[in-house]
């Protein structure tokens, strides 16, 4: 891949989005090598969790790129956003936790992307916002979506509609970020927080993923339906025997997915 590297460290795949000199933006091979990248670390048993974030000093991602999108045309244009929304909803459905560090700008279908991960963590220095209006367009890659459900309707259209940027504390205080950590902390920062999840049964996040990811999208009696049939499931793994010994007998859990 061009665009895309992935390193894996320990039980930890870091996917690094890496055009630095356009800040990141996402052209349609750099969206379909993210695709990639996924499917990849999907299948490599040894990753536990990942953590995705972008090369170079000033930016996670600083949009789709603007060249390609000026070219498009209305058929061009829709099937732009469906193979962004194709790559986007296959990592905000990853079985494995995605933790976004947000090293930087985070814009347009870069705070897409953000939106679209498990959880963000920010650093001091990154700003985050969807400024497509200002452009003459609306997010396509799952914007208009994702962040009125993660912020409600108000906050979101007050976003979406002025293409305001906000820091990084900002958008903790309203819930866009997780937490922000100084510049410097922000990997080692990412790195915990996914070596923990990491260390936990992995068939239990899974499942604990897709009950809020695939549940929250259902009416509360489907989602509560779909929560009692994982927790269920989860009765019948080596991994359920393996984490209440462990408890029981006082040791460290040693899960193996299994
Ligand atoms: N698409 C294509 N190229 C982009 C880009 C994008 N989304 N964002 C930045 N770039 C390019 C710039 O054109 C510039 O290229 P150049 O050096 O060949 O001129 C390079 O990245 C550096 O960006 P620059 O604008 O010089 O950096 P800056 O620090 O002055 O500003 C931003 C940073 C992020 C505020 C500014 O680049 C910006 O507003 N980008 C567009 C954001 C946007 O609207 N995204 C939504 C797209 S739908």
């Amino acid at each position: 891949m061009e665009n895309v590297k992935i390193e894996v460290r320990d039980a930890i795949a870091i996917i690094t989005i890496d055009r630095p000199k356009v800040l990141n933006a996402l052209n349609a091979q750099t969206v379909a090598e993210i695709g990639e990248a996924f499917e990849q670390v999907r299948n490599d048993d040894a990753v536990r969790a990942v953590i995705l974030t972008g090369g170079g000093e000033k930016a996670f991602v600083a949009g789709a790129d603007i060249n390609e999108l000026a070219t498009m045309n209305p058929i061009t244009g829709k099937e732009t956003a469906e193979r962004g929304q194709r790559v986007f909803t296959a990592i905000e459905r990853f079985p494995k936790p995605v933790i976004a560090a947000v090293n930087g700008f985070a814009l347009g279908g870069g705070c897409e992307l953000a939106l679209a991960c498990h959880i963000r963590i920010a650093s001091d220095k990154a700003q985050l916002g969807l400024p497509e209006v200002t452009l003459g367009i609306i997010p396509g890659y799952g914007g208009t979506q994702r962040m009125a459900r993660l912020l409600g309707k108000g906050k979101a259209l007050e976003l979406i509609c002025t293409g305001d940027r906000i820091p990084a504390d900002e958008a903790e205080r309203i819930g866009l970020v997780n937490k922000v950590v100084p510049a410097d902390q922000l990997m080692a920062a990412a790195e915990e927080m996914a070596r923990k999840m990491a260390s936990r049964g992995p068939l239990a996040i899974r499942a604990a993923i897709e009950a809020v990811m695939i549940g929250s999208d259902m009416p509360q009696d489907a989602g509560l339906v779909l929560e009692a049939t994982l927790f269920g499931l989860l009765a019948s793994t080596s991994d359920m025997k393996e984490g209440m010994g462990t408890f029981l007998e006082k040791r460290q859990a040693k899960f193996t997915g299994k």
